[in-house]
């Protein structure tokens, strides 16, 4: 089967199920493409939560899937790849940060959204990396625990006074991008802005100016004067970027900034999910409700 004709199936597939297909700005071109809304984590949970359509077809990873599965119960939520995880959600469980909590008793729990179902329910509000610090200002307490990246919690503690216990989580993808490369960049780019993602490491956020969410990179590269922009985050932001903005240049920082968990969803896998109406992605109702207490603190937060 042509792409083309791949792509006509699963529109007509999407109609016939009443499906809608989310996914997110880390995803395949081709897959993009075809995406009924596209988003950074935040926007894709809000579309979860008040879509119509009775199936989501979830292009991103296993725990944004479980976040639409937690944030509309009633929809059946499919994940293409069952296998396409996080490696940053996977470094923390929810008897490690049961234990963290045991040692400090009253300090409340802020999770990244990059996290299991089981994780959320152990926090108190979750967070993305468009609404972290609004997020960690909205708590009245001076300590928190910060769970699972201690990238995106030590760029957000430099804003707030409180007391960071950061768990020691990081995204492998954003993490091999060092400061020597975009140093280097800088240098023989003069004059193009470095925009890149919180999940860097910090020594590379120090070099940054402009830090954001995926999305926050659409807004900043459309609102600013610069013709040519270093891209310090995972290569599947570039699609969207050229497409809005066909007069401008975009570099990415590194060819390693490719995640694999990102890249394994095939216009093939997302046709085989609505065909066979699986795999299925549905969190126990025990999980469901503390991590939705969870999210919906944080979405009860202005964007
Ligand atoms: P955002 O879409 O929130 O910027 O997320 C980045 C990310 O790494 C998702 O896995
Ligand atoms: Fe996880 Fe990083 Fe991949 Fe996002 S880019 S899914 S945080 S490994």
């Amino acid at each position: 089967m042509t792409q083309e004709s791949l792509k006509a199936d699963i529109k007509a597939l999407l109609k016939e199920r009443k499906a809608v297909l989310l996914a997110h700005n880390y995803m395949r071109d081709e897959v993009q493409e075809i995406a009924d809304i596209t988003g950074d984590s935040l926007a894709l949970s809000m579309e979860a939560a008040k879509t119509d359509a009775e199936v989501i077809v979830f292009c991103g990873v296993h725990f944004m899937a479980e976040s639409a599965s937690i944030l509309a119960p009633d929809k059946t939520v499919l994940l293409p790849r069952l296998d396409a995880g996080c490696p940053m959600a996977d470094m923390v469980s929810a008897d490690e940060l049961k234990k963290l909590k045991a040692q400090l008793p009253g300090v409340p729990v802020v999770t990244y959204v990059n996290s299991s179902a089981a994780v959320k329910a152990e926090s108190d509000i979750c967070c993305t990396s468009a609404n972290a610090l609004k997020v960690v200002q909205s708590m009245t307490e001076k300590e928190i625990i910060f769970a699972p990246d201690k990238n995106l919690g030590s760029y957000v503690a430099r804003f707030t006074d409180k007391k960071f216990h950061l768990w020691e989580g990081y995204c492998p993808t954003h993490e091999r991008l060092r400061p020597e490369v975009v140093k280097e960049l800088k240098a023989q780019n003069p004059g193009a802005p470095f925009v890149c993602h919180p999940e860097c490491n910090p020594a590379v956020v120090a070099l940054a100016d402009h830090v954001c969410s995926t999305t926050g990179m659409y807004d900043y590269c459309k609102k600013s004067d610069a013709k040519r922009f270093i891209i310090g985050t995972e290569a599947g932001i570039l699609w969207r970027l050229k497409r809005e903005n066909p007069d401008k240049e975009f570099i990415l920082a590194s060819p390693a900034l490719i995640c694999p968990n990102m890249k394994l969803t095939s216009l093939e896998d997302v046709h085989e999910a609505l065909v066979s109406m699986s795999p299925v992605v549905k969190v126990p109702e025990e999980v469901r409700i503390p991590a939705k207490r969870a999210l919906d603190r944080m979405l009860a937060i202005p964007r």
